[in-house]
């Protein structure tokens, strides 16, 4: 088996002096925190009793402390709950307040940084009230795109993104009574504006006499301080959860291809322990996860490999729910799980029966550049408390054995904490949504600022969009009052805006709907040829925006009954496709609301390039030397990704939809441009 690699991740057994504890690790002695201990043993043999689902709400560790909590949560209007991961926070404290009547006739809003959390917990807490209505009743949950509530619903679930958007329609947010933020230590830039927006909220109902708000803070790991001092000093709780000791090892020299060195992990924990210990991998996205799982399904059919069958469970963020549920399933008898997953499994998702961790200690996180303007998906290295949080998911059930892709003095090397999303992505969404709500970026009261140059860039782009007049303006003009009638990034919501203009409102709404969801081409590396030839019909030369509207137009076509047999033949993704056609119908809707003519350019595609380049005129490129492109703006070398249509060719401008920077290796680094189309641009 170590031939077929080359390369054996070595581990020096580096034991942490004491357990890996995490429950007391703020503190206890902080004045402003009350604990509730748990002292509820754990039943060893879980996996051998089939519990019933309410039995397993009863083991849970917030379990006992219900009604203490709920007398706090009674008693303070906003309060900081503290709990490790799994501990039931998500699922049971909304639970809880609606058994209590707390939120009396209004509703619970419960955040999620991530549209997977959202529909997952959802699904869950739906199946545990039991009341047989499924999800979409009592409790629902809306994340973009999608809204499964009714008026019924009286727990929502929902993307931090969303309750943004319902806030630009009611700042006050009266539909609710009790608004949970959760994950709130992931500081994303829209739980981090829901924080100001809220906290408004709260204080203007007060001062209105309105009906009151309440504000739940929930988090397995923050800053209390600093949280509560932003909501005046509010009280924080502290549910202290069942953790155990966890074996951290090291590697002993550094690991360039971690990859590799995380399969080869996999498969050295494979051959020694008992099946139904199972197996976490943290690594950074759908492609590095999904080609990951293929190499570890292969190797375990490997006779000469050894051990017991391998059940691969990916995870990650597009995921459909389906798919998703599957990683919550125990493995049949004999078998080893093994989750490959993102940071989705750091915080917002438990699995139990997990007893190993593989950290490649990287993440796949948007990072913006002021300076050079460049917003992009970029590999990097976790932070440490990002490091210690997969850790933890190792000693949920019992002792657990975490390996770090990494050395000791990388581990030292890292960022304490992770930086606040605010402080490194591009503002322009924020800003534009800032405004929409009458505020200017630069005077929100935020918990962190962002970078004055990130603001005032966000607004260059804003002006540049034609949404602002100056990077002054306290409000939007025209045009940006309708951009953000749309759930996009203000790029595209403008392209959408100017394509009655060039006469291809209906193209460009399939373009914007295809790029808004995961890839439609199903690009196993095994199958490349005959994708590539079922494909050929769809190849446009002018690059992946025609190509992709060649495979929607003849999808759209189809009747239901050929769908899938169609997609199977092509090598297309049924479930991304289908969803792009949701999303394209929800786009259009907004289109109509506006009464912007639908128009289609026929064979005419040129418009739909030059329309195009109306939001996306940042993101082009100039060929210089041989395969070397760089961008016009900011000038910034980059290659065309591989699973462009263009890549290979040379065309001399070319149109990006994204730049990332990939990094399978720990000191390389590649800027690649993804979705090119080609450009002329006349001299
Ligand atoms: O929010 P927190 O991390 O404190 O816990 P939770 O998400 O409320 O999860 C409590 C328990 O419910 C976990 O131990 C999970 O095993 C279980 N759960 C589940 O079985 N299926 C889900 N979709 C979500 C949670
Ligand atoms: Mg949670």
């Amino acid at each position: 088996m170590e031939s077929k690699y080359g390369l054996i991740a070595k581990f020096q057994t580096k034991r942490k002096p004491s357990p890996v504890i995490f429950n007391n690790k703020n503190g206890a002695s902080e004045p402003k925190r009350i604990s509730l201990s748990n002292d509820q043993t754990f039943d060893k043999n879980k996996n051998k009793i089939k519990l019933s689902m309410q039995e397993q709400r009863q083991r849970l560790p917030i379990y006992e402390k219900r009604n203490k909590l709920l007398e706090l949560i009674r008693r303070h209007s906003t309060l900081i709950i503290l709990g490790e991961t799994g501990s039931g926070k998500t699922t049971q404290i909304p639970q809880y307040i609606n058994s209590a009547r707390l939120q009396n006739n209004g509703k619970i809003a419960i955040t999620q940084p991530r549209r997977v959390a959202a529909i997952s917990v959802a699904i869950r807490v739906a199946q545990e009230i039991g009341d047989g209505l499924g999800v979409g009743e009592t409790v629902g949950y809306t994340v973009r795109f999608e809204d499964v509530t009714s008026p019924r619903t009286k727990i929502k679930y929902l993307t931090d993104g969303m309750l943004l958007r319902e806030a630009m329609v009611d700042n006050l947010l009266m539909e609710y009574t009790v608004i949970i933020l959760d994950e709130a230590h992931e500081r994303t830039i829209h739980t981090d504006v829901l924080f100001g927006i809220v906290k408004q909220a709260q204080k203007t109902r007060e001062e209105k006499k309105l009906r009151p708000l309440k504000i739940l803070v929930m988090s397995a790991t923050m800053d209390v301080d600093h949280f509560s001092e932003y909501f005046n000093n509010c009280q924080a709780v502290y549910l202290e959860g069942r953790t155990y000791p966890v074996n951290v090892y090291y590697t002993l020299t550094p690991h360039e291809d971690y990859q590799t060195a995380c399969v080869a992990t996999f498969f050295k924990i494979h051959k020694q322990a008992p099946s139904n210990h199972d197996v976490l991998i943290f690594l950074t996205g759908q492609e590095e996860i999904e080609a990951v799982a293929q190499q570890i399904r292969v190797l375990a059919r490997d006779p000469d490999v050894g051990g017991p069958a391998v059940k691969v469970c990916p995870l990650y963020a597009s995921q459909p729910t389906t798919q998703q549920m599957a990683v919550f399933q125990p493995a049949p008898e004999n078998t080893r799980k093994v989750i490959i997953g993102t940071n989705v499994a750091e915080t917002s998702i438990t699995i139990s029966g997990v007893r190993y961790v593989i950290d490649s200690g990287m993440v796949k996180a948007r990072t913006y550049h002021p300076a050079t303007g460049l917003d992009m998906l970029k590999v990097q290295r976790i932070s440490q408390e990002q490091s210690w949080q997969r850790t933890g998911r190792a000693g949920r059930e019992a002792e657990g054995f975490c390996y770090r892709i990494y050395t000791r003095s990388q581990y030292e090397s890292l960022q304490k904490s992770t930086i606040p999303e605010i402080q490194r992505a591009n503002l322009s969404t924020v800003a534009i949504q800032l405004l929409a709500l009458g505020i200017h970026a630069v005077y929100f009261d935020f918990m962190d600022k962002p970078l004055k140059d990130s603001i005032t860039a966000a607004f260059e782009q804003l002006k540049l969009l034609g949404a602002v007049d100056g990077v002054e303006s306290k409000c939007l003009t025209s045009l940006g009052k309708k951009m953000v009638q749309f759930p996009l990034d203000p790029r595209f919501s403008k392209i959408i805006l100017s394509a009655s203009e060039y006469g291809c409102v209906e193209e460009i709404l399939s373009i914007v709907a295809l790029l808004s969801g995961e890839s439609i081409f199903v690009n196993a590396p095994s199958k490349r040829e005959q994708a590539f030839t079922a494909r050929q019909k769809f190849l446009s030369p002018y690059g992946d925006h025609l190509t992709l509207l060649n495979a929607f137009r003849v999808y759209n076509k189809l009747s239901s009954n050929n769908q899938r047999s169609w997609c199977h033949e092509h090598y297309i993704h049924m479930r991304n496709i289908s969803y792009a056609a949701q999303v394209r119908n929800q786009l259009l809707e907004i289109c109509q609301r506006l009464e912007i003519p639908i128009v289609s350019c026929g064979n005419n595609t040129d418009q739909v390039r030059k329309c195009l380049v109306t939001g996306l005129f940042t993101n082009v490129a100039e060929l210089h030397k041989e395969k070397q492109y760089i961008t016009v703006d900011k000038r910034q070398v980059v290659s065309i990704h591989p699973s462009s249509i263009l890549h290979g060719q040379q065309p001399h401008f070319v149109l990006f939809t994204e730049v990332v920077q990939t990094a399978k290796f720990w000191h390389s680094k590649d800027f690649q441009i993804y979705g090119c189309s080609t450009l002329k641009i006349k001299q």
